[in-house]
């Protein structure tokens, strides 16, 4: 009933160029994916023509951040709105890369997220705790913290997408297990039901990330809990980005593909 939703996350990389090669041959491998959604998040440069290439395919593009007030005196900052101009249609908020290095708090995150949701985005909060964080037993509580100030008063839970990224998997090669991921996963979702209602909380898909490749996609996206993925490194190259798509195919679109529905 939740249709998983993979996301590639480019990070600092890829020119306008390299970013439209990239789209251009994802469009065409998977024109007839069923049963998954996809996007990409490109750099801020290449947001414009990623989505004007994209047009006419139900790839969504993405942006990695946002600010949260909408225009102003906020030098180097971009706004909610001014993404939806460019035609990103989804905001990543809160990843950790953004919280360890660039100052993100929790409460900040969750004034991005309801910026992008304003703003007519859908919004995908990452939360995920460091390596001496799991260590020292304190992943449910950090994770509750991240929840907390991302789901304050006025979220659209329909817009919502929340991905669980453990800060010890990312860009490591170390993925947590599918128990690990799922484990948390169940977490979240009880955390969500008891702020947003179980049913909105029944509908929110909630993704992993962390060293997801085509090896370990299947498996971590089995889980009951797993509802896609959020994709670094593999993600910059067509080839693996589409077998981790492949992956996460939900149960109508493998009945499709054996053409059973
Ligand atoms: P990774 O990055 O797949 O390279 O580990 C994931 C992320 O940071 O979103």
């Amino acid at each position: 009933m939740r249709t998983p939703f993979v996301v590639g996350n480019w990070k600092l990389n890829k020119t306008i160029s390299d970013a439209l090669a990239l789209v251009t041959e994802l469009k065409n491998q998977l024109a007839a994916i069923k049963g998954v959604a996809v996007g990409v998040a490109p750099p801020f440069t290449a947001i414009a023509a990623v989505a004007k290439r994209l047009e006419g395919s139900p790839i969504a593009t993405c942006a990695q951040d946002c600010y949260w007030e909408a225009n102003g005196a906020w030098t180097g900052e971009v706004s909610a709105p001014l993404l939806a101009d460019a035609g990103a249609t989804w905001a990543i908020v809160g990843h950790s890369e953004r919280r360890q290095y660039f100052g993100d708090t929790n409460e900040g995150v969750g004034k991005k997220a309801r910026a992008a949701i304003a703003a007519g985005l859908g919004a995908i909060v990452c939360v995920g705790e460091s390596l001496a964080e799991r260590d020292g037993g304190k992943t449910l509580e950090v994770v509750d913290a991240q929840l907390a100030g991302a789901l304050g008063a006025g979220l659209d839970a329909g817009k919502l997408v929340i991905a669980y990224e453990p800060v010890w998997a990312i860009g490591t090669g170390r993925t947590a297990t599918p128990a690990q991921a799922q484990e948390v996963h169940a977490h979240i979702r009880k955390r969500l039901g008891e702020k947003l209602g179980a049913a909105a909380a029944a509908g929110i898909r909630i993704q992993y990330g962390g060293s997801v490749k085509p090896q370990n996609a299947e498996a971590l996206m089995a889980e009951p809990d797993i509802d896609g993925a959020l994709v670094g490194g593999a993600s910059l190259e067509a080839g693996d980005f589409v077998a981790i798509v492949k992956a996460a195919r939900g149960p109508s679109a493998l009945a499709h593909a054996k053409g059973l529905g």
